[in-house]
């Protein structure tokens, strides 16, 4: 039996901040990822690099979609009586274009790993990704995880919540401890240049138009990497127990439990930057919600989490890394 911890999604912005905390540590990792080109594959590469400055990580490149090459790295590397999974076909918007992707990534892929962790003989913990996305057109705020979330409005949001469910059965039906974690729009250095911070850096630095959606009218609970990483880890930490007819099964809600004006967080990077956006007011877009707004308080009763980065330290981070990653202004 192998004392490594897997994470699935290692090369993405989650994983490998995950990762590199737990190799800081000390602990063995084992990451794997598909890489695929979503977005700038050479950014995963540059992340992966970073990681394999430890003796005590160890990459496979997988697709988690292929169930034999599962099996394989399961009996090769493993087995793995902890697992991180984050992997997944990410972005709201995407899922409009490409909804196939998310059903292999998402709905086939978080199937194999549930199977493997079935089938893992003392299995302790299964961590996996889940989104803020699930509470779709919920009018209540702050989004609590006693709320109902059975009205999803964009296919990533469906295929989060079907993974709840799928590992809310196996947890019953095998006794597997697993937490799924609703991260709420994470950012910082590393981060995904798909996602807003990263858009509108980028935008701002070379003086393009900045698409701003529903004529600025967001709101956002945004939350600074280090803190989802504290949160992921202080979760695994702490798996629900195995119980006489209870499955050992919850769902956690990770944000920054402050919903944020866009337009406030626009102006902290213009500020950073020292230039005006040049911003063209857009529509709503399709399969995206108005406001986010996590309710943690279960999250903290019962792993101890609390977010400590505010957007006007986390933002000028991002940018920080951003410049010296892009060589901007040196
Ligand atoms: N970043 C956020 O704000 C946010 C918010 C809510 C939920 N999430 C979830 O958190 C997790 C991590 O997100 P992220 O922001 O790091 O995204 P990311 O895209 O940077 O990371 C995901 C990684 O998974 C890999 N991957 C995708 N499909 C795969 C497959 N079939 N097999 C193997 N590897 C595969 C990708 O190559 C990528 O490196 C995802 O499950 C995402 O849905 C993220």
């Amino acid at each position: 039996m192998s004392n490594s911890i897997l994470v699935t999604g290692a090369a993405g912005f989650i994983g490998f901040h995950t990762a590199l905390r737990l190799l800081q540590a000390g602990n063995d990792v084992v990451g794997i990822d598909n890489l695929n080109d979503y977005y700038d594959v050479s950014l995963k590469e540059a992340r992966l690099q970073e990681l394999d400055n430890f003796a005590n990580f160890h990459f496979i490149k997988e697709e988690i979609s292929n169930k034999d090459g599962l099996d394989k790295l399961w009996s090769e590397k493993g087995p793995f009586k902890n697992v991180i999974h984050l992997a997944a076909q990410a972005g709201v918007r995407y899922s409009i274009e490409n909804p196939h992707a998310y059903i292999t990534s998402n709905i086939l892929g978080h199937l194999n790993i549930i199977e493997m962790c079935r089938h893992t003989k003392d299995f302790e913990h299964l961590v996996f990704a889940s989104s803020s996305s699930v509470y779709g057109g919920n009018k209540k705020l702050p989004y609590s995880v006693e709320d109902p979330v059975d009205n999803p409005i964009s296919l990533y949001a469906a295929t989060k919540k079907s993974d709840e469910l799928m590992s809310h059965s196996y947890s019953h039906l095998y006794n597997i401890p697993q937490t799924g974690l609703r991260f709420f729009t994470v950012y910082g250095p590393w981060g995904r240049p798909d996602m807003a911070l990263f858009i509108f850096t980028k935008a701002i630095s070379e003086g393009k138009k900045l698409p701003v959606f529903n004529h600025g009218e967001m709101k956002r609970d945004f939350t600074y990497i280090d803190d989802i990483v504290t949160g992921i880890l202080g979760t695994l930490e702490n798996p629900p127990k195995r119980e006489e007819g209870v499955a050992p099964y919850r769902v956690l809600n990770i944000g920054n439990t402050k919903s944020e004006n866009l337009m406030d967080f626009i102006g902290i990077i213009e500020n950073k930057l020292g230039k005006k956006a040049d911003i063209d007011f857009l529509p709503m877009q399709a399969g995206d919600v108005k406001e986010t707004y996590a309710n943690i308080s279960e999250t903290t009763r019962i792993t101890g989490y609390k977010p400590t980065t505010t957007i006007n330290e986390g933002v000028p981070r991002f940018i920080d890394w951003y410049k010296s990653y892009y060589k901007i202004g040196a």
